[in-house]
């Protein structure tokens, strides 16, 4: 927005809520236009895509946490599968397209550190699984059809803006670790849960993609 694009933002607030809008006002001095979609609902998308299209488009909405996902997958599957596919379905007025992918979509990796050019594994977890096929539906959607899209196979990203007014504030108790690590560090949650006796580091993420 401080670069002079026009922003518009959909989200379904399950899992977000209206303060990080006027945090967004307060920093940029300006209005982020905000749109109350879920994306599962094909006809409410229909509605708002009758007037708009963008030069490009960044997917973020999707549930998120690996454990929920093994107790209701289909609820993943829904959300996150026909959320994405209902929005590719506009094609063009989406511009350029950004899909937030997973690192859980290398399963259990062959070789650490994993690079991007690691095979892709069976995931682990439904949440997985719907980010390997939202990643195969975006490979389609740009070869056979023709658009511009990537796909970001995030691993543990974490990011505030500098005033402190927007960043990590999932609802209620944070389903990935950084979150949930700040809001203990912060004495929100009494403690973080280590799992495993291999406490290495081996993936090379924190040193390779945030330090360097
Ligand atoms: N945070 C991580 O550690 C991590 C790791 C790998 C990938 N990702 C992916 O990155 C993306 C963003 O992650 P995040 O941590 O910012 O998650 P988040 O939950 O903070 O943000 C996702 C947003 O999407 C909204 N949403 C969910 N389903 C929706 C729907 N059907 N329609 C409209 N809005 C919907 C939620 O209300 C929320 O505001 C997700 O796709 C996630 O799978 C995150």
């Amino acid at each position: 927005m401080n670069h002079g694009h026009e922003i518009v933002i959909i989200d379904n607030l399950s899992n977000s809520d209206w303060h990080a809008l006027d945090a967004i006002q307060e920093i940029t001095q300006k209005k982020a236009a905000f749109v109350a979609l879920d994306l599962t609902d094909k006809q409410a998308l229909t509605d708002f895509f009758k007037t708009r299209s963008f030069g490009g488009t960044i997917h973020f909405a999707a549930f998120k946490a690996v454990g929920e996902s093994m107790k209701c997958p289909m609820a993943y599957y829904r959300n996150n599968v026909l959320g994405m596919m209902n929005l590719l379905e506009f094609g063009d007025q989406l511009g350029s397209f950004i899909f937030s992918s997973s690192c859980t979509v290398y399963g259990l990796p062959d070789a650490l550190p994993i690079d991007e050019t690691a095979p892709l594994k069976p995931s682990e977890s439904p949440y997985g699984e719907t980010k390997r096929m939202g990643e195969a539906m975006l490979k389609d959607w740009a070869v056979l059809e023709g658009h511009r899209a990537i796909a970001l196979r995030y691993f543990n990203p974490v990011g505030a803006h500098p005033s402190g007014l927007i960043g990590e504030k999932p609802v209620g108790v944070p389903g990935n670790l950084l979150p949930y690590l700040t809001q203990t560090a912060a004495g929100i949650r009494e403690s973080l849960r280590v799992f495993g006796q291999d406490y290495d580091t081996r993936d090379g993420t924190c040193i390779r993609d945030y330090i360097d």
